[in-house]
């Protein structure tokens, strides 16, 4: 099943997955060794690249922070809470959303976290404080992280990745404008929607994006590093380069658990 075109992903985008009053348009099948995966590494390394090519390849949802604030940036004003208002400034100017907005976002999906069909976080956690909040979550319900991939690329690539990407407007997917474009200009190729350019990726967000990674994010590789998960890919080469690196260890990982 290629999961990642035809699921909508509304429980995680839209919210209330915990209740379960919002249902995706394909729910992944339950599986017996789900994939639990974090992909760490700076903004723009291909974070949400990889996580499509893995959700294609794993059935796992993905599941990325920033496409929610997105999302919820779309809807009309009075849809939105004081809390989420206050959350398209942080991103607008490149800084990191607070922890606290960030938590009650993630709880109230907590459903998608414990779906059986297994996730690739994508963008969370991004400060201790957070890691601390899932890895909570995750031993309250006696379920365990798989791995935690940390994508690396020197800065200059990064600054590259990032001023050339379009997103589509309507189903997420990432192109670049001479990496990987789209085959129609400024068309998704999988959906047909409209492809922009992210209000972040001007150069001052990327620079304050790339501050708010070395300071908060950064440490999470020595905290999952010492709960032996951390799996370290060099993500130089194409996307299907970097999946195949990524599979390669991974399947080592799952034969190792068999
Ligand atoms: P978020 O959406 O998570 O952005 P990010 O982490 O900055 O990551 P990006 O989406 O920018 O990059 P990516 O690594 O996914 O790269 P991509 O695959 O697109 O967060 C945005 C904002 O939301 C944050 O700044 C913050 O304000 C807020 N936020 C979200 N979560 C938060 C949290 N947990 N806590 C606090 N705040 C939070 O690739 C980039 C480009 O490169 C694309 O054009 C792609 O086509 C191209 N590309 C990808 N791979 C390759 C390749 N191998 N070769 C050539 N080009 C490639």
């Amino acid at each position: 099943m290629d999961a990642s075109i035809e699921n909508d992903r509304a429980a995680w985008l839209e919210g209330s997955s915990a209740d379960g009053s919002v249902k995706c348009s394909v729910v992944p099948p339950e599986r017996k060794n789900p994939w639990r995966l974090i992909l760490l590494g700076a903004p723009g390394v291909g974070k949400g690249t990889q996580a499509e090519l893995l959700t294609e390849r794993l059935g796992a949802c993905h599941l990325s922070t920033g496409d929610v604030f997105r999302a919820a940036g779309k809807r009309r004003d009075c849809d939105q809470s004081p809390a989420m208002k206050a959350a398209m400034q942080y991103m607008r100017r490149g800084e990191l959303v607070p922890d606290s907005t960030v938590w009650e976002m993630v709880r109230e999906r907590s459903g998608c976290i414990l779906h059986c069909g297994g996730f690739i976080l994508d963008g969370f956690p991004r400060t201790l404080a957070q890691a601390e909040s899932l890895k909570a979550l995750m031993e309250k319900e006696k379920i365990s992280l798989s791995a935690v991939v940390n994508y690396e690329l020197p800065v200059d690539e990064i600054v590259r990745r990032l001023s050339g990407r379009r997103t589509c407007e309507n189903c997420k997917s990432v192109f670049h404008v001479t990496e990987r474009p789209s085959k129609g200009k400024g068309i998704c190729d999988r959906c047909g929607g409209r492809l922009y350019h992210r209000e972040d990726d001007r150069p001052e967000a990327i620079t304050v994006r790339l501050e708010a990674y070395e300071r908060s994010t950064a440490p999470l590789i020595q905290f999952y590093k010492n709960l032996g998960l951390l799996m370290p890919i060099v993500a130089k080469g194409s996307p299907d380069e970097i999946l195949a690196r990524t599979m390669e260890k991974m399947d080592k990982l799952a034969a190792g658990a068999a």
